[in-house]
């Protein structure tokens, strides 16, 4: 983690309690476009990634959810999470009492907010700042996948990389609020859930989300 990309985070977002995950407090921002637009004057990058990090999405927050009810799914269990973002699920696994946990984000901001997140929690997070999806099922016990399926490119590799996963034994569980890209002919629906989140990422300020198992094959 950069120290500039840490004090950008900590200059364009607050510390504050997660929408019904109160027991948790991330650095959050209240609206996309200005942060976006201060994302592409401080990479000197027109096309710099939206931020993602900056906000708490529909499905990280129904894994989070799931997580606080049924912590047996994580506790004492390695734990990676794909597409971390702010951090939300690997956070909300270590509260549960996972024994281990890892972030994986290719936003060098998310690297940045993972960390901080983390510590602001006071938990120890593991990052990987880094493309994922072509490399060797991580040596873990259960793999997070909280609001990946939100554009075709990601979700085309996603799937196939969570099959191997999965295919590797490893337990995956997935978080998403019916984005088009996800198939859920290979998943088990876990929970269904109710969703503050707000309109600046959605259509609406309430969204149902759903968690579910990846299948063996
Ligand atoms: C919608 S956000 C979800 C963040 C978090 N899981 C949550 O639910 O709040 C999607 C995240 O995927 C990350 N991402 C996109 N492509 C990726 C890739 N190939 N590998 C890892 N992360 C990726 C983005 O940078 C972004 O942080």
């Amino acid at each position: 983690m950069t120290a500039s990309a840490r004090s950008f985070v900590l200059r364009h977002t607050r510390l504050r309690p997660v929408p019904g995950l109160e027991e948790l407090r991330l650095q959050l921002a209240d609206e996309v476009l200005p942060l976006w637009r201060a994302a592409q004057v401080e990479t000197g990058d027109p096309d710099a990634a939206l931020p993602y990090w900056a906000f708490a999405w529909a499905g990280g927050l129904a894994i989070g959810r799931y997580l606080r009810e049924h912590a047996e799914v994580v506790a004492g269990r390695r734990v990676f999470d794909l597409a971390s973002g702010s951090g939300l699920c690997a956070i909300a696994a270590l509260r549960a009492g996972a024994s281990e946990a890892t972030g994986a984000d290719i936003d060098r901001f998310a690297a940045a907010a993972i960390g901080l997140n983390a510590r602001a929690n006071g938990r120890r997070v593991g990052v990987v700042a880094r493309d994922v999806l072509d490399d060797e099922p991580p040596d873990v016990d259960v793999v997070l996948a909280g609001d990946c399926w939100y554009e075709a490119g990601l979700a085309e590799r996603v799937q196939p990389w969570l099959r191997r996963v999965r295919a590797a034994g490893i337990d995956v569980l997935i978080g998403d609020p019916g984005r088009r890209y996800l198939p859920t002919d290979d998943l088990d629906e876990l929970a269904e859930y109710e969703i503050r989140t707000t309109t600046e990422l959605e259509d609406l300020d309430r969204k149902r989300a759903w968690v579910y198992r990846l299948r063996p094959a």
